[in-house]
């Protein structure tokens, strides 16, 4: 059975004393939910945000890790160090590490490998650009993005997935997909899934859709039956929308 999940990715926002004013609200105004609820503070403050949730359900993770165990990396963070801390959950593969930061899909394999070889969880993104919807290769570019990152992982690891379908025309742009949109890439991703493994890990792997996700457009898209939840990332940073859109699910 998949599971719903809420996630907020911080990004680069928010210092240590904003991040624990916002996430002290958040775990107050938590409305009663299935779903997972998870929040991506920057590094600095994850130590921090571990503690001020200790007794709240909501889920501390990163935005990041490094591939290596340890070493020579001037600025990197390991899996081992997040783990020390108390998070178990990695975000992979958001475009803003792809664009900006060079992260290309072999790094990406050997961070999501890296991962599960601690048996971290591991939010994977992923999502096409504009020109490639223009011109039509949506489909193709989510398609080899999952194949160059994910295929060559064992049946047994999926359990340790989760997708996070996130359209680069669509993030902080205010632009969203359509709902109809949305699910068509999820259903495609989906058979994609079940082509290279089976149906059962296709229905079992939770997909989020990421893209300017809002308390107004939340209802809707999470309505859609391949969708699983929502990576948020503006709409986060206030207590009150992400209360909103964990609500809409
Ligand atoms: P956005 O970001 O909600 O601000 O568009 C989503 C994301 O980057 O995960």
């Amino acid at each position: 059975m998949r599971s719903k999940i809420v996630a907020g990715n911080w990004k680069m926002n928010k210092n240590l004393a904003e991040t624990e004013a916002l996430l002290t609200e958040l775990a107050a105004k938590l409305p009663d939910t299935q779903a997972e609820v998870m929040v991506a503070p920057t590094f600095v403050n994850l130590a921090a945000a571990v503690h001020t949730l200790d007794s709240s359900v909501i889920e501390v993770i990163a935005q990041n890790m490094h591939f290596a165990e340890s070493g020579a990396y001037t600025g990197e963070i390991s899996a081992d160090m997040l783990l020390n801390i108390g998070i178990d959950t990695v975000i992979i593969g958001h475009s803003e590490r792809r664009a900006y930061f060079g992260e290309t899909d072999e790094i990406l394999a050997k961070k999501v490998k890296a991962a599960l070889a601690k048996n971290m969880r591991v939010m994977f993104c992923f999502g096409e650009e504009l020109d490639d919807r223009k011109s039509d290769n949506h489909f193709k570019v989510v398609e080899s993005q999952l194949k160059n990152a994910l295929f060559s992982l064992e049946a047994s690891d999926w359990g340790k997935i989760v997708l996070a379908y996130e359209p680069v025309w669509a993030i902080g742009t205010g632009e969203t997909a359509s709902p109809e949109q949305a699910q068509e890439m999820h259903a495609f991703i989906r058979k994609t899934i079940t082509e290279a493994y089976d149906a059962s890990i296709a229905n079992n792997v939770s997909i989020l859709y990421g893209g300017s996700v809002k308390p107004a457009n939340a209802v809707e898209i999470f309505g859609k039956p391949d969708v699983d939840g929502g990576l948020i990332g503006g709409a986060s940073l206030v207590a009150d929308d992400f209360v909103a859109i964990i609500k809409a699910i």
